[in-house]
């Protein structure tokens, strides 16, 4: 196969989809197939079919990429590609969208506010920590509703940091959510279809050492502690798996996605989001759990691209 595997954009994410996509291009090369990275642009429209490769590999973390908009593109090409498409990344992509498709389907997420900047500006900061306090209380956890690798997100133990959280937050989207904190084991499920229907990957589960899986837990070895297989019962293990599986096909992802989870003391799996192409970098959690099922990276994503030619 001839694969160009599309990385970089103009995102919070850049030099982690940089890093994600050399990798995958090298493991590509390492199954045999040809191929190459490239930045996205406009000229993706316009390439004639003989410049084309036989399927591009959507590597973009963020905006412009895990959003829809280049596989909107791709799309009106008529190309072949690894990724979600257009119109279920835009969905998954806000995550407290997600999370109603996720609790309308009967499965759990933990209760959520959203809130716009604009009404955070009008409310004031103490309208928001009061109905917080009436709702959930701390610990909360609060994100933007776009975005990826932690970046804008806090742990909220005092209401009093609540608003600065906030400003955080919107940093990265005009929407905040503020969302009930879960304690329990954090387990980050891969799942992956081949062309036979989509099968998760053995549970990864995250133990970053300062207790916040943040950007710099995630991409600094050593600073996060990776259990395969996570610590947990078995049954325990294959009921996050189920609900893993049930939410890719619900939100319509396709080839790969990584559905975030944190598993309480009774054993409830509670979605906290989706990742419609999840990070492929030395330290991220896919080839993690590819190593711990025990498969070949190189193999696996040479499947995968064979699969989206579909
Ligand atoms: N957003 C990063 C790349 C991840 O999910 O791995
Ligand atoms: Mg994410």
């Amino acid at each position: 196969l001839t694969v160009v595997v599309l990385a970089g954009g103009i995102s919070h994410e850049r030099d982690v989809s940089l890093r994600s996509g050399r990798r995958v291009t090298e493991l590509l090369q390492r199954a045999g197939h040809s191929a190459r990275l490239e930045e996205p642009s406009g000229e993706l429209l316009t390439a004639s079919p003989d410049q084309r490769p036989d399927v591009y590999w959507v590597s973009l973390h963020g905006a412009s990429g895990e959003d829809g908009t280049l596989q909107a593109l791709l799309d009106l090409s008529g190309v072949s590609y690894v990724g979600t498409p257009a119109g279920a990344a835009a969905l998954a992509w806000s995550k407290p969208t997600a999370k109603a498709i996720v609790a309308r389907a009967g499965l759990a997420t933990p209760e959520w506010v959203t809130l716009s900047r604009a009404s955070f500006r009008e409310l004031g900061a103490n309208q928001v920590l009061a109905a917080v306090g009436s709702g959930f209380g701390v610990p909360a956890v609060v994100k933007p509703e776009h975005g990826g690798s932690a970046q804008g997100i806090t742990i909220v133990t005092d209401e009093a940091f609540l608003p600065r959280a906030m400003v955080d937050a919107y940093t990265y989207s005009d929407n905040a959510l503020i969302e009930r904190h879960i304690s329990g084991t954090e387990l980050a499920i891969t799942v992956v279809d081949t062309g036979d229907g989509p099968v998760a990957l053995p549970p990864v589960e995250v133990a970053p050492v300062t207790g916040l899986y943040s950007f710099e837990a995630r991409y600094n070895a050593g600073e996060t502690v990776f259990y395969t297989p996570a610590r947990c019962d078995d049954d325990v293990l294959d009921r996050a798996a189920d609900a893993a599986v049930r939410i890719h096909d619900l939100l319509g992802m396709r080839e790969l996605s990584r559905i975030d989870m944190i598993v309480d003391d009774a054993g409830t799996p509670w979605f906290l989001e989706a990742n419609m192409l999840p990070g492929t970098t030395e330290t991220s959690l896919m080839p993690l759990a590819i190593r711990a099922a025990g498969i070949a990276e190189a193999d696996l994503y040479a499947d995968l691209a064979r699969a989206a030619l579909r």
